[in-house]
C-alpha cells in the first residue's frame, strides 16, 4: 500500500537507533514499494557531513544491520535518492537560524532519535525558531523522565510546541506483533472474552525475562533500574492490553482511553504490603548461557553504593468489577536463565470434579508467548485413549504465530514508523497514560525507600531471588519459568 507523501527528519540520524532500527525498517518498506517518489528521509546530526557522506554511511549500516542487503540493489538505488543530510548542533543558535523551513504540503515526522536529555532543547527550539507547522508529528522514546515530575517537564516542553495529537510516544513493545495479537485474540474471538474475568480466571502472570546483563549501558541503567526501565512502560502497557475493557474501535482514541482506565484502577501499594507484595533484587555473579558472568555491581559504569535493582516482581491488584480478587504477578529481570516473555492466564479449577478416580484436574492454562516462538498455547484436559477407564490428560492446542509471518524479519519499529506516517496514534502512549503510570511507580519507589525494602540477591542465570518464588508459593501458586511447553 502506497503511503502519503512524507518527510522524515531523523534527529540523531547518524546514531545507534537510526542505524540499527529506523533506517533498516524504512529500507524494508522501500523493498515493498510503500513510498511515493517525493517522500524523503533527512538525517539530522551534529557531524559535518555531505549528502554523499551520509548516503555512504547509511549504505554501510544497512550492509551491517539489514540481512541480505546485497540482494536489493534496485531498492537501494531508489532509497539512496530519498536520503539527504542536515547539520545541526542542537545548542548552536547559528545552526537553528539556518535550519530549513519544514514542508507544509506533506506529513513531517520529527523523530528525536537522540539521547532523551536533548528532547526539551530540540522541542523548545523547534517552537521558538518557528519551525513547527500543523503537519508536524514529533516522535520520542522512553525514558520520558525518571519520575512524574521530570516526565512532566519533558511533556510540558513537547506541549509547548505541539498539540497532543501531534506527539507520538513510543513504547516499542506496542510495535511487537505478539503484543498486538493480544487485541486480536481478545476482541476477535468470542470464546476468550466471555471468560476473561474473575468469574473464570484464577490469576495472571506476566514475565519479561532477559538473559543479558546491562551490556555497556551501566551508566544509564544504574540511575534507572528494572522498575523504571521495564515496568513503568512495557509491563504496564501489556497489563493494560490484557485487562482493559473492549474499546469502541482500534483506530481512534478509545484504545488509549481504555488503557488509561486500567492504569487508574491499579491498587497503590502501601506501607503494610510493600515488603510482602514487592520484591527487588540484583544479580550476583554466576553462569549465564554457559559462560561466567560478573555481578551487577562489577559491571562497567555501575556504582555499587546506588544499589540499583535489576529484577522486580510485584503482586498487583486491579480495582474494578472485572478483575476484583484476581492477582496479577508481574516480573522482569536481567541476567535470568533465558530470554523469555510471556503471559500466563491460569483459569480456575472446574467447580465440581465428576471424574472421581482423577485425583486432581489440572486447571486450564492459556500461554501467550511474546518471545521466543511467538504463539498461543492453550492447555486442555482430554480423555486418555483407553477402553478400561476414564483417565484425563492435559494436552496443548498450540498455535505458532511465526508460521504466518511470510515476509521475513519485521521489527517493531517498522510498524510504529508506518503508523506515525499514517497518523495513527493508537499504538502510542498518551500523556495521561504516562502520568498515571509514573504516579503508580513513584509510590513504589518512595515506599521501597521509606520502608527499607531489602535488595535481594539472585544468581546470574537463575529465575530470580527466592522471595519472588515465595510471592506465589505462599498462595499455593508457582511461576511458569521459561518457554518450556
Ligand atoms: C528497553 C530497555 O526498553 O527494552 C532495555 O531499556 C531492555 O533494558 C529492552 O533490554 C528489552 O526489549 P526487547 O524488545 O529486547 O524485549
Amino acid at each position: 500500500m502506497m503511503l502519503n507523501t512524507f518527510s522524515l527528519y531523523l534527529f540523531g540520524g547518524t546514531g545507534d537507533l537510526a542505524n540499527r532500527k529506523l533506517l533498516p525498517a524504512m529500507f524494508r518498506q522501500e523493498i515493498l514499494s510503500s513510498f511515493d517518489e517525493s517522500s524523503e528521509i533527512v538525517g539530522v546530526g551534529s557531524k559535518e557531513l555531505s549528502n554523499e557522506d551520509y548516503i555512504a554511511m547509511v549504505k554501510r549500516s544497512l550492509a551491517e544491520y539489514f540481512h541480505g542487503f546485497d540482494n536489493h540493489e534496485e531498492p537501494w538505488q531508489t532509497f539512496s535518492k530519498r536520503l539527504r543530510y542536515l547539520k545541526l548542533d542542537i545548542n548552536s543558535e547559528e545552526d537553528w537560524n539556518v535550519f530549513e523551513k519544514l514542508p507544509e504540503d506533506r506529513s513531517v515526522i520529527l523523530y528525536l532519535a537522540t539521547p532523551p536529555f536533548l528532547y526539551q532543547t530540540i522541542s523548545n527550539n523547534l517552537k521558538s525558531y518557528n519551525l513547527v507547522n500543523k503537519n508536524c508529528r514529533v516522535v520520542v522514546e522512553k525514558p520520558l523522565g525518571t519520575n512524574l515530575e521530570t516526565s512532566n517537564e519533558i511533556n510540558d516542553s513537547l506541549a509547548n510546541g505541539f498539540e497532543e495529537h501531534q506527539i507520538y510516544r513510543i513504547d516499542h513493545y506496542l510495535g511487537k506483533e505478539a503484543v498486538q495479537n493480544l487485541l486480536a485474540l481478545r476482541f476477535g474471538n468470542t470464546i476468550f472474552e466471555r471468560s476473561w474475568s474473575n468469574a473464570a480466571i484464577d490469576h495472571i502472570q506476566i514475565t519479561v525475562a532477559e538473559d543479558l546483563g546491562v551490556e555497556g549501558r551501566g551508566n544509564y541503567y544504574d540511575d534507572t533500574g528494572a522498575l523504571r526501565d521495564m515496568v513503568q512502560n512495557h509491563l504496564l502497557q501489556i497489563l493494560c492490553l490484557i485487562t482493559m475493557e473492549p474499546p469502541v474501535s482500534i483506530n481512534n482514541e478509545s484504545v488509549r482511553d481504555e488503557k488509561l482506565k486500567v492504569l487508574k484502577s491499579l491498587q497503590s501499594f502501601n506501607k503494610d504490603n510493600i515488603s510482602i507484595d514487592s520484591v527487588r533484587a540484583q544479580y550476583t555473579d554466576g553462569i549465564s548461557k554457559g559462560k561466567a558472568a560478573c555481578a551487577y555491581k562489577d559491571e562497567d559504569g555501575v556504582d555499587p553504593i546506588k544499589n540499583t535493582e535489576t529484577f522486580v516482581a510485584l503482586k498487583v491488584a486491579i480495582n474494578n468489577w472485572r478483575w476484583a480478587g484476581v492477582p496479577f504477578y508481574i516480573r522482569t529481570g536481567k541476567r535470568m536463565e533465558s530470554k523469555s516473555s510471556e503471559i500466563v492466564v491460569r483459569y480456575k479449577n472446574v467447580p465440581h470434579n465428576i471424574f472421581s478416580d482423577q485425583k486432581s484436574l489440572a486447571p486450564n492454562q492459556l500461554v501467550l508467548r511474546i518471545h521466543p516462538d511467538e504463539g498461543i498455547d492453550l492447555k486442555l484436559n482430554t480423555k486418555k485413549p483407553d477402553v478400561t477407564g476414564f483417565d484425563l490428560q492435559e494436552l496443548p492446542l498450540d498455535l505458532n504465530l511465526h508460521d504466518y509471518n511470510e515476509i521475513g524479519h519485521q521489527d517493531c519499529y517498522e510498524r510504529l514508523l508506518l503508523d506515525v506516517i499514517k497518523g495513527n496514534t493508537a499504538l502510542f502512549v498518551r500523556r495521561d497514560e504516562v502520568e498515571a503510570s509514573w504516579s503508580w511507580i513513584d509510590n513504589i519507589i518512595n515506599l521501597w525507600k521509606s520502608e527499607d525494602v531489602p535488595m535481594e540477591d539472585y544468581i546470574s542465570g537463575s529465575w530470580g531471588p527466592s522471595n519472588s518464588d515465595l510471592l506465589l508459593k505462599r498462595e499455593y501458586r508457582s511461576w511458569k519459568n521459561g518457554n518450556k511447553k
